[in-house]
């Protein structure tokens, strides 16, 4: 047991998978994992084991935003010997060329400021994906005809944002999409010498105002889960 995660040693897989709603976790892994068996649920936040093509793999909630996910993160990693961490969520679409429904592959994360952020100071570090998580998560959204986009998001500590002139500037730069999560991820992820990245899936555009409808959700979020799980073995 750690704080937060009450799993027993030994009951967290190499490979988790991190959706940020502990209920999607519980779908994915009833839908997508043999044998799954509930393995945290300390304050609600849903963590199973069970295995995938033979594999054992963790589907842990995170919660919302980057200081609930680092606790998780933190301890997946220091306590339980996590390897392989793939975020699993949505995002909000930034370009035009971005639909509902696509999938984006975060290559980097840009923030204002994550729970990282003090031990920088001045320096800007730039939160990155593992190279060969990435690599294999492009090849299995291409063999899945998946509407994909790589590039770099952007992760927000607020999803009611006040400051329209900063999406300018993350549109203006390229910047695929806006979740609240990835970046401290990432930045965990190289502290502790893990592999870490995010798949997600667009579930609203902050430029067209369109939502993904909720019956729309599982499916589509069927194919971020499976390309998740592909890149974790590849
Ligand atoms: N902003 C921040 N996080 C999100 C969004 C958004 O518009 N959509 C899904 N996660």
């Amino acid at each position: 047991m750690s704080v937060h995660i009450g799993a027993k040693p030994g009951e967290i897989a190499e490979t988790v998978l991190m959706p940020g709603d502990p209920y999607r976790a519980r779908w994915a892994a009833e839908t997508f994992l043999k044998g799954a068996k509930l393995v945290n649920e300390v304050r609600g936040m849903l963590g199973y084991t069970g295995t995938w093509r033979g594999h054992p793999v963790t589907i842990q909630g995170s919660g919302m935003g980057m200081p609930s996910l680092s606790i998780y993160a933190n301890e997946l990693m220091a306590e339980y010997g996590a390897q392989t961490l793939i975020r699993i969520g949505s995002c909000g679409g930034m370009q035009p060329h971005v639909g509902i429904r696509d999938v984006i592959i975060a290559m980097t994360a840009s923030t204002i400021t994550s729970p990282s952020s003090g031990i920088f100071r001045e320096v800007n570090f730039a939160p990155a994906a593992d190279w060969s998580l990435l690599r294999a998560a492009v090849a299995s959204a291409e063999k899945k005809g998946a509407k994909t986009h790589v590039g770099g998001i952007y992760s927000s500590d607020v999803f009611y944002a006040e400051r329209p002139d900063l999406d300018e500037q993350m549109v203006r730069h390229g910047i695929l999409g806006v979740e609240m999560e990835a970046a401290e991820l990432y930045t965990l992820a190289a502290r502790h010498k893990r592999r870490a990245l995010a798949v997600l899936t667009v579930s609203d555009h902050l430029q067209t105002g369109e939502a993904l409808p909720s019956e729309d959700r599982e499916r589509t979020f069927g194919d971020m889960v499976e390309i998740a799980l592909e890149a974790a073995f590849t």
